[in-house]
């Protein structure tokens, strides 16, 4: 550990931070591998802050990364791993670890994960920070769509009035990746997406966005009005249909807690993963420990382990 030093994410160029993904998640328990697009589009979408990110070079090789989202007294955690070679030598608890005390010097209160419920090796590690199972979450895919119930039709709406009802209506939390923040900055890089509402005896009792692109139907909102569910879920999902989406329709991290949950597992969906959602809670003044991240630097040099 004597050479290994950390650094701003910004220090290291977009090619070469993608490179330490893709080493970094080669083993993970699906498969993960993104190209210089994709990791723009993740910075871009999610907030994520390089500056406030945090590479591990070792002998001045990158050998681990922790990606840091802020969003006001929120953070979120949108990947981070060690490559193979570097592994159990303390740079994952060191790198959470160094971006953690950059998100509570941000003023954040909550930082946010999500983890494979499989991932045997990054649980322990995320628990010994103190991070807590909040929920979980499902990535389901769903091959057809399900009949749309008596009584109910849809209607296009726009992007604007799908984020007020689900302002008003939301009774749970969407996770980061398909929040409002994630949303508006789809819509302010050009993305296109779907607007839909159901209505039933003349009301709107749900609305809905997706999105269409590489085949499939991305579900990212889809909110209904109380005691409504059962019949505004079914309805959006089979508007969200098209025959050019010849790979179905999937949800990325569907809440466990989520009205629509019960509606769309009861729809015999394939679950491709599950995740644990987690949160830390950062008290003013709260440690992590006897491994307290030292100050951030511009580059910061780790102690012996
Ligand atoms: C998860 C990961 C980042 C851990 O990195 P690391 O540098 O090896 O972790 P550390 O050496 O800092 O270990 C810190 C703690 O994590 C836990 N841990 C790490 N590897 C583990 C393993 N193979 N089995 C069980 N616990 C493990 C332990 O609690 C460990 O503390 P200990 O060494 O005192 O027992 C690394 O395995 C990795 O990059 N995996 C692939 C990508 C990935 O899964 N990223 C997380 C996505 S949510």
């Amino acid at each position: 550990m004597a050479d290994v030093t950390l650094v701003p994410a910004d220090s290291i160029e977009l090619p070469a931070l993608t490179a330490l993904m893709n080493e970094a998640y080669s083993d993970y328990d699906l498969p993960m591998h993104v190209d210089e697009g994709a990791m723009r589009f993740m910075l871009s979408t999610f907030d994520l802050d390089r500056a406030e990110s945090r590479v591990a070079l070792d002998g001045g090789v990158p050998v681990g990364v922790a990606l840091l989202g802020l969003r006001g007294e929120r953070a979120w955690i949108g990947g981070m791993g060690v490559v193979p070679a570097g592994r159990r030598r303390g740079l994952g608890d060191t790198l959470m670890k160094a971006v953690i005390e950059r998100a509570r010097a941000r003023g954040v209160r909550e930082v946010w994960l999500e983890v494979l419920t499989t991932n045997a090796r990054a649980i322990p590690l995320y628990e010994r920070l103190g991070f807590r199972h909040v929920r979980r979450l499902d990535v389901l895919r769903l091959a057809a769509p399900p009949a749309t119930p008596e009584g109910v039709s849809t209607e296009s709406a726009t992007v604007e009035q799908v984020l007020e009802f689900a302002r008003l209506h939301r009774r749970s939390e969407e996770p980061w990746q398909r929040e409002e923040g994630s949303v508006r900055n789809w819509v302010r890089d050009g993305l296109a997406l779907e607007a839909t509402a159901a209505i039933r005896g003349g009301r709107t009792i749900g609305m809905a966005l997706h999105r269409i692109a590489a085949g499939r139907v991305s579900m990212l909102t889809l909110v209904s009005m109380p005691g409504q569910a059962a019949f505004a879920t079914p309805a959006l999902l089979a508007a969200a249909f098209r025959p050019e989406a010849e790979q179905g329709l999937r949800w990325l991290n569907l809440p466990q807690d989520d009205a629509a949950s019960p509606i769309v597992l009861s729809l015999a969906p394939e679950c491709e993963a599950s995740q644990h959602d987690m949160r830390l809670t950062l008290e003013n003044g709260t440690s992590l420990g006897r491994h307290d991240a030292p100050q951030p630097q511009r580059e910061e040099r780790l102690p012996e382990r």
